[in-house]
């Protein structure tokens, strides 16, 4: 098996680490466009080859990781999957929906693996949350409320939403086994009035009956990686920095009471154990990376294949709408895409 690496940045070079360590991995290729990352890398992994440019890294591999900024991301995933070549796209999979949706069609009609870098989606205590909400541990899932804040890092070609925003609707969605049928998201860019680096948005589950609030920015003193979900019988907290205890359940919760007389309290509250479940520790990117290999190697639909992708790019999508014209927006009710065409989020072009 030989895997390819485009962009050896801030996480390409992740990927590179990781990839060179998989004994399913027999050869691993690396391209960037900026010949002092090619030298970083080579010197950090010796082993590693060196492509000169992408068709010469797509001649020669298997499958494709494309650690790219977003804007490019469609662009190079059609080059690879029209040459067959399996690929995993780092979030977003796209800055636009219609391009989403022509890479899920050509990854079906060539039968190649289409993976998105939903990472949370392979992280541990995500996926023991995910389960103990399927075994119904919480009940329903009333609210989510997550924040992704931190100082930075401002990016060259998307805006905080399109940055951040992916892996909170990711975990999401994977937590509810579904998608939001409608969106609303408040923000601003307050050090370049064009580029937003703070958002606040709504997405409401009509499945589930959930309805989730994102807070995410890259203006804020604290670095905050927290999901908290309110389920009728219990609640749980996934707090991706803490040391241990990252999932915690708190036996909670509030109940109408019967109100016979005027001074009755209205609810009763139940205050319970808090049990932190014993994960242990695997690094995320390690295991997306595997299975994106045994994906290739036996055919089987990623976990975060292309439509969980496209899912995503329609959220951000009609957030980006959202956020431009105040209003919500129903992902069933408009085209997102002729929408975002004229609402397009403000990208800066550096
Ligand atoms: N899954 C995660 O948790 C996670 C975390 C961080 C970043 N990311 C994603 O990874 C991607 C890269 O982010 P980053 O922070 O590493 O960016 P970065 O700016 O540090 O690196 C991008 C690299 O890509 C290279 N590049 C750009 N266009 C190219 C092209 N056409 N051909 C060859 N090389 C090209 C650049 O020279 C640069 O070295 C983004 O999509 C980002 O959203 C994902």
């Amino acid at each position: 098996m030989r895997i390819g690496i485009v962009g050896l940045g801030y996480w390409g070079s992740k990927h590179v680490r990781v990839l060179s360590t998989l004994s399913d991995v027999d050869d691993v290729v690396v391209h960037d466009a900026n010949a002092s990352r090619m030298e970083v890398i080579a010197a950090a992994f010796p082993s590693v080859r060196q492509a000169p440019s992408l068709e010469a890294l797509l001649a020669s591999v298997d499958g494709l990781v494309i650690a790219t900024q977003p804007s490019s991301h469609a662009t190079i995933a059609r080059e690879a999957l029209a040459r067959g070549v399996h690929v995993l796209v780092e979030k977003p999979l796209a800055l636009a929906s219609d391009d989403a949706r022509q890479l899920v069609a050509m990854a079906a009609a060539a039968r190649t693996t289409l993976m998105v870098g939903h990472t949370f989606a392979y992280n541990p205590a995500v996926r023991a949350l995910r389960d103990l909400i399927r075994r119904g541990e919480l009940g329903d899932v009333l609210h989510v409320d997550s924040e992704r804040l931190n100082l930075g890092l401002y990016q060259s070609d998307c805006d905080v939403l399109w940055d951040l925003a992916p892996h909170d609707i990711s975990i999401v969605n994977s937590i509810t086994g579904t998608s939001p049928t409608s969106v609303r998201c408040w923000g601003r860019g307050h050090i370049d009035r064009s580029v937003t680096d703070n958002a606040y948005l709504m997405l409401d589950y009509e499945e589930t009956g959930t309805q989730a609030v994102v807070h995410v920015s890259w203006l804020s003193p604290h670095r905050v990686r927290r999901l908290t979900v309110v389920g009728s019988q219990r609640m749980a907290v996934f707090d991706d920095l803490a040391n241990d205890e990252r999932l915690r359940v708190f036996d909670k919760g509030v109940t109408p009471a019967e109100v016979t007389q005027a001074h009755d309290q209205p609810m009763t509250y139940r205050y319970g154990d808090i049990h932190a479940p014993y994960i242990p520790f695997q690094e995320p990117l390690l295991l997306e990376d595997q299975h994106f290999v045994e994906c290739i190697r036996t055919g089987n639909p990623p976990l975060t294949g292309g439509e969980a992708g496209l899912d995503v790019v329609r959220t951000l999508e009609a957030a980006s709408v959202s956020l431009q014209t105040g209003t919500e927006v129903r992902l069933d009710e408009i085209n997102l895409a002729d929408a975002h065409r004229a609402h397009p989020p403000v990208l800066v072009l550096r």
